[in-house]
C-alpha cells in the first residue's frame, strides 16, 4: 500500500524486525488529519498482523512529532457535524487495538493530539528537544483524543491540570521527571535509541510480550482487582508456551535463550 502522509519502513536484520512509521506532513508540523490518521491506522494494523514484526516505532520530524489535530479541519465543524462524524474518535482509536508494543520517538512539538498520540503509545522516548502540551484550551476546546484522561494517569492531577488549563508546554526533562517519558536522549540519537528498544523487544518471547502489554494496560485502564486477575490468568497461561520452557531452560543452563515466539 502506498501512503501520502506517512513513511513506512522495516528496520533490523533478524527474523523479527521493527516496523517504523514516520509521520510526514512537514509543512503542517505533522498536524493530524483524517488522511494521516487513516494511513497510520492501516500501517499499524498491517505491522500488527505481520509475524515478522515484533515492535513498532512511530516518529515525526526534528521539529515536530505532531502539532496536534489539523486546526484547519477542526475549524469547519459545528456540534452536529463533530458528533455525527465521530470527530477524532473514528480513526484515532485504531492504535488501542494494536497488540504489539508501539514506541513513540518524540522530537520537537508533541502538542494536543500529538501529545495524545504519544500517550497512546506504550513507551515514549524523547529527544532533548521534545516539548509536550495540551494547548486546546487556547482554541476554545479541550483535548479530544484522551488527553484529559491519560495525562492525569501519566503525570498526576496537579501537573495535568496545569498543562490542560494554562496550555503551557513541558520540556523533555520535566516530562521525564513527571513520568510521561521513559528516556531522554540527544536529538541525533533518538531514532537509534527507539530502534534499539524495539530490537530488545524483538529478541524476546512473542506471547510474553503481548501478555505483558495487555497486563500493564489493565493497570492503566481498569481497577486493581480486575488487573490482578488478568495478570494472574496470563501469567499461568504463559506456562503453556514454548518460550517459557526455552527462557527458563536457558537461564538454568546458563545459556542465551533462542525464543520461537510461540
Ligand atoms: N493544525 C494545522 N496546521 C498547523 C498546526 C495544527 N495543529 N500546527 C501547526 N500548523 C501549521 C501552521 O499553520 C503553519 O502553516 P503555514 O506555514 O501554512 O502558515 C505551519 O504548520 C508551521 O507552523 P508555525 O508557523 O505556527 O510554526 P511555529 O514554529 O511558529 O509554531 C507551534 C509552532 C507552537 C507548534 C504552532 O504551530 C502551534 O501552536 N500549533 C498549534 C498547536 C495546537 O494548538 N495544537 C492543538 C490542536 S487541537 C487538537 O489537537 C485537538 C485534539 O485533542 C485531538
Amino acid at each position: 500500500m502506498s501512503y501520502e502522509n506517512i513513511l513506512v519502513d522495516v528496520r533490523g536484520d533478524g527474523a523479527v524486525r521493527t516496523g517504523l512509521i514516520t509521520l510526514n506532513r512537514p509543512k503542517a508540523l505533522n498536524a493530524l488529519n483524517d488522511g494521516l490518521m487513516d494511513e497510520l491506522g492501516a500501517a499499524l494494523k498491517a505491522f500488527d498482523a505481520d509475524a515478522g514484526i515484533g515492535a513498532i516505532v512511530i516518529t515525526g520530524s526534528e521539529k515536530a512529532f505532531a502539532a496536534g489535530a489539523d486546526i484547519g479541519v477542526l475549524a469547519q465543524h459545528d456540534f452536529v457535524s463533530a458528533y455525527t462524524s465521530d470527530l477524532i474518535t473514528r480513526n484515532w482509536e485504531t492504535i488501542r487495538t494494536i497488540r504489539k508494543p508501539v514506541i513513540a520517538a518524540v522530537a520537537g512539538f508533541a502538542l494536543g493530539g500529538g501529545c495524545e498520540l504519544a500517550m497512546m503509545c506504550d513507551i515514549v522516548i524523547a529527544a532533548d528537544t521534545a516539548k509536550f502540551g495540551q494547548p486546546e484550551i487556547k482554541l476554545g476546546i479541550i483535548p479530544g483524543a484522551g488527553g484529559t484522561q491519560r495525562l492525569p494517569r501519566a503525570i498526576g492531577k496537579a501537573k495535568a491540570m496545569d498543562l490542560v488549563l494554562t496550555a503551557r508546554m513541558m520540556d523533555a526533562v520535566e516530562a521525564e521527571r513527571a513520568g510521561l517519558v521513559s528516556r531522554i536522549v540527544p536529538a541525533d540519537k533518538l531514532l537509534d535509541e527507539a530502534l534499539g528498544a524495539a530490537a530488545a523487544i524483538n529478541a524476546l518471547g512473542g506471547p510474553s510480550v503481548l501478555a505483558a502489554k495487555e497486563c500493564v494496560n489493565r493497570a492503566y485502564e481498569g481497577g486493581l482487582n480486575d488487573g490482578i486477575l488478568v495478570e494472574r490468568r496470563l501469567f499461568h497461561a504463559l506456562f503453556g508456551t514454548a518460550d517459557q520452557k526455552e527462557g527458563m531452560d536457558a537461564f538454568l543452563n546458563k545459556r542465551k535463550p533462542a525464543f520461537k515466539r510461540a
